[in-house]
């Protein structure tokens, strides 16, 4: 291994020495600074200048370190599937002149603060791409996607470049969670559309995607101790549609896909309350009293289901159903819902949330629960997840929690757009795509530090929708507004400068066969 190390180091500095003999292509003045990046980088530095992107050029990664030269291989395959040529990763050994290179520096600068922080430095023959970890890398791949351009210049020299903008990009996320969630519980979603959707998020620098498993109307993942729970749970859904579920295998393949993107995934089990499908696959787990009794619901209605929670056996079942979950996530969360428990009474519902919370904990993983959490006393590494009562989020973090910033009214998904849109519901007003980016996570809760919020996150409930095209018409454009508020710093964030970038996505769009919702408030782009 040392030996190629040797070698990548060596055709890295014969190559930086030899390119200043060769001939000069006068580039056209570019702009770096530009160019149309979602999430906006924290800074950019214009050096006007080009580097001409062709087949010849060659990607090189640090060696010795298996996940940087997968970031490499990464980008070889979004430029082949861009621009139609296969460029080399790493290939030292052929014979073939190399011009120019991108270089995937693993590099340990203090300037590198997080594990996601980066930086581009882009000459005319050489661009080299530094980063602490290869997540890193990955996001910075990202950038170097937006950069190259989708017309190449073909009167340069006798075949076609793709001029990318010389200069500097530094880079680092201002929140280390940037999430979306899909409810697959209401509306069962396939493994291959959530690849899709995990696909287009990434893009766009997300970190994390939060699948709603279980609810009322159905319960989406294989629980080898609790068969029922999909065998009955699984079958059914809103709308009385068929329903479905992931076997472990298919949750562990949809887990390795984000995990390629530095992606992490976090399972929820939405409970005491949204637990009617459970409850009809095992009937003990049903509180009684005011809880509707369990049967097959297919409506939109919420808050008439509770897991009875004075039961040793309901806590044995949610200890096999955590350890389970915990054993094939390896994310540090598991979400444990929490929201609308209308039917549990609060002294019942505390008790519960209290000994799910340590389960969660006994297994490894950090819990996160939705705002209503907040009312029991939790351990200062669960994290609250605010979407409808900025107070309790404060009160969370008052307790040491940290908080994901995912406002009904702000980031919900499932929103309406407007009047004219063909899907979502209202309940939390229509969000417009200004309404969904003008905000700060930073300012929403008054007197909330910002180092207690972990990030933002967008959630996609799906009672009106039930495939790709129909999540991707709510989930985009508005999905990549949320992209930069949790990535990109405030004075980076404007709304005029945003909706002009934002039309210039739709190349991207359009070859990703994304249904986004065309918003008058946006001039798309061609
Ligand atoms: C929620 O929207 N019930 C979290």
């Amino acid at each position: 291994m040392l030996s190629r190390a040797v070698l990548i180091f060596a055709v890295v500095i014969s190559l930086a020495a030899c390119q200043s003999q060769k001939k000069e292509i006068n580039f056209p003045k570019t702009d770096l600074s530009s160019v149309p990046l979602i999430p906006k980088p924290v800074k950019t530095v214009p050096t006007n200048s080009a580097f001409g992107l062709d087949s010849t050029t060659a990607i090189l990664t640090s060696a010795n370190d298996p996940a940087f030269e997968k970031a490499g291989r990464f980008l070889a395959e979004k430029i082949n599937a861009k621009l139609g040529f296969k460029l080399s990763v790493n290939n030292t050994l052929e014979e073939k002149e190399i011009d120019r290179f991108i270089y995937i520096n693993q590099s340990d600068s203090i300037d590198l603060k997080t594990t996601e922080s980066y930086q581009l430095y882009i000459k005319k023959d050489s661009i080299y791409l530094n980063a602490k970890t290869a997540a890193g890398a990955f996001r910075g791949v990202q950038t170097l996607r937006q950069l190259i351009p989708e017309q190449s210049n073909d009167t340069l020299t006798d075949h076609p470049l793709w001029l990318i903008p010389t200069g500097k990009v530094y880079d680092e996320p201002q929140f280390e969670y940037r999430g979306a969630m899909l409810d697959v519980a209401r509306h069962f979603f396939t493994v291959d559309e959530v690849k899709k959707f995990i696909d287009l998020l990434a893009y766009y620098k997300y970190n994390a995607l939060h699948l709603h498993l279980t609810d009322d109307q159905g319960w989406r993942l294989e629980i080898k101790s609790w068969p029922k729970l999909t065998e009955i749970g699984g079958k059914t859904e809103v709308g009385g549609g068929e329903g479905g579920f992931y076997t472990q295998e298919d949750y562990k393949e949809i887990i390795q896909y984000a995990a390629d993107r530095h992606m992490i995934i976090i399972p929820e089990i939405d409970m005491p309350g949204h637990t009617n499908a459970a409850s009809l696959s095992y009937p003990f787990l049903h509180a009684g009293g005011k809880a509707d009794k369990p049967r097959v619901r297919t409506d939109m209605k919420v808050g008439y289901s509770s897991f009875h929670t004075r039961k040793d056996t309901v806590y044995a079942f949610l200890d096999d159903v955590i350890g389970e979950i915990a054993s094939i996530t390896p994310g540090p969360y598991i979400h444990i819902g929490g929201d609308e428990s209308h039917v549990t009474k609060k002294k019942d519902y505390l008790h519960f949330v209290e000994k799910v919370e340590k389960i969660v904990l006994k297994y490894g993983k950090k819990a996160i629960g939705w705002n209503e959490i907040a009312q029991a006393k939790l351990d200062p590494s669960t994290i609250a997840q605010l979407w409808n009562e900025p107070h309790s989020a404060m009160k969370a973090a008052e307790g040491g929690s940290r908080i994901i910033m995912s406002p009904a009214k702000k980031t919900y998904l499932d929103m309406k757009y407007d009047s004219l849109s063909q899907y979502g519901l209202t309940w939390a007003g229509m969000i417009p795509v200004d309404v969904g980016y003008n905000w700060s996570p930073e300012n929403y809760v008054e007197g909330l530090p910002k180092e207690q919020i972990l990030g933002v996150e967008a959630p996609l409930w799906s009672e009106t929708i039930s495939n790709s095209a129909e999540l991707e018409y709510l989930a985009f454009p508005r999905a990549i507004g949320y992209s930069e508020l949790g990535w990109s710093k405030p004075e980076n964030r404007d709304w005029e400068d945003f909706r002009q970038r934002l039309a210039q996505q739709v190349p991207f769009l359009n070859r990703m066969e994304v249904n986004y919702y065309p918003s008058k408030l946006i001039d798309w782009a061609e």
